[in-house]
């Protein structure tokens, strides 16, 4: 990564405002999963080793640019404060007097949280009175929020251009793993691409039609690139600006080496429910009423068996309504081929790693990206506001 990191800027005993994301669910006024406050933590703990005071914004959730009370960061606050076992302060500001005197009692190695950054108007306009005020909190900025670097706001962007800044190691691991992927992927390179639309990832479709072996297709937007083929899909969920999309995508497909494949097979119930009546049916054959929710078992046995094989997998987005028992098996055949294949396994995206999560196979991935949006856009090619905002590294 041609960043700086805190590895290579003066951190010791300075105070270093944080931008993490803590963009974690919710339930019942607690943390669901709490993987991205984990994937902070080794910058954190450095930083507090080196004496620093860590100053910690995060957004949670969209606000309506106002103070939400179900998107306060108090949950978060007292989670943090378990994992690194230490009491974790919070503050119900983003900036201000009341922030600076708070700042300004801490001591090395304490840990302080800002309040939901989003609750701030001036946040996501990337404020520029907001980004002096923030940078008067801290020596230095670190950015370890890469999930949240497709972003152009003022904790994200605008306070690097201000402070001496550096990356954060959640970023540099995240940056690290999808540049290695796009610059020299193990051959066969599979993507396995799933969710909802196919709109969102047309970009990222189109980018890996050219680099890798086999584009693996499957989740609802599987129904769009099947309508534009001309089956009827049932009832299932069809996403109709994706089917014109879809069609192009498949134009492009039959021009290149890569192979897009799509489900043969497929899970359909007679409604959108856990004890919904289910059955098998080849996707030619979706009964009128009937809508599809997973891919069926020839599809997931196909796509386990690419998956398993490849030299390096790329993976985005469900295979069916994993959430729901009946139609978890497709995703799940994914995930437990992931963790078999000896090749490099990269996850990234929310629903996809709260997958590998529930099926107990996270730790088998050489990279869980926290970033769903974020990882898209890096992989279009696009530029992060968050990731330029940072300086490059010295050249040797
Ligand atoms: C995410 O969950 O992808 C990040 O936290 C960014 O959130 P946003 O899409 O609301 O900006």
């Amino acid at each position: 990564m041609a960043k700086k990191t805190v590895r290579d800027i003066d951190v010791a005993g300075k105070r270093a405002l944080v931008r993490v994301d803590f963009n974690v669910p919710l339930k019942d006024g607690r943390v669901g999963d709490d993987s991205r406050i984990r994937a902070a933590l080794p910058t954190i703990s450095y930083l507090r080793e080196q004496g620093c005071r860590v100053i910690l914004m995060s957004h949670l959730g969209r606000p309506k640019d106002a103070p939400d009370p179900a998107l306060m960061l108090d949950p978060v606050a007292m989670r943090l404060a378990q994992l690194l076992s230490i009491p974790v302060r919070k503050v119900s500001e983003l900036s201000g007097p009341g922030v600076e005197a708070a700042v300004a009692e801490m001591e090395p190695g304490d840990v302080l949280l800002l309040e939901n950054s989003r609750f701030d108007p001036r946040e996501k306009k990337n404020d520029a009175v907001l980004v002096r005020d923030l940078a008067r909190l801290g020596d230095i900025y670190v950015n370890d929020a890469f999930s949240a670097a497709h972003r152009a706001h003022a904790s994200t962007a605008g306070v690097a251009k201000v402070l001496p800044s550096a990356a954060g190691f959640q970023m540099e691991k995240e940056i690290n793993a999808l540049e290695a992927l796009l610059a020299q992927p193990k051959r066969p390179f599979v993507v396995v691409l799933g969710g909802a639309k196919v709109t969102d990832k047309i970009k990222v479709i189109d980018r890996f039609l050219d680099m890798a072996e086999q584009v693996l297709i499957g989740g609802a937007m599987s129904f769009a690139f099947l309508r534009a083929q001309g089956l009827s899909c049932g009832a299932s969920k069809v996403e109709e600006e994706g089917v014109g999309v879809a069609a192009d995508l498949l134009k492009k497909a039959a021009t290149v080496v890569c192979e897009l494949v799509l489900p043969s097979d497929v899970v359909v119930a007679d409604s959108f429910a856990e004890d919904a009546a289910t059955q098998v049916v080849e996707v030619d054959a979706i009964p009128d009423d009937w809508m599809g929710l997973d891919i069926g078992p020839e599809t997931a046995g196909a796509y386990a068996a690419a998956v398993a094989s490849a030299g390096e997998v790329f993976w985005n987005g469900p295979m069916g309504v994993f959430e729901m028992a009946p139609f978890a098996e497709g995703t799940r055949a994914v995930a437990e081929a992931m963790a078999a294949c000896p090749g490099v396994t990269v996850v990234g995206g929310g629903d996809s790693v709260a997958a590998v999560n529930k099926f107990g196979v996270a730790d088998k991935m050489d990279h869980v990206s926290m970033g769903g949006g974020a990882s898209l856009e890096f992989i279009e090619g696009a530029q992060l506001p968050g990731v330029i905002a940072l300086p490059d590294k010295e050249p040797v």
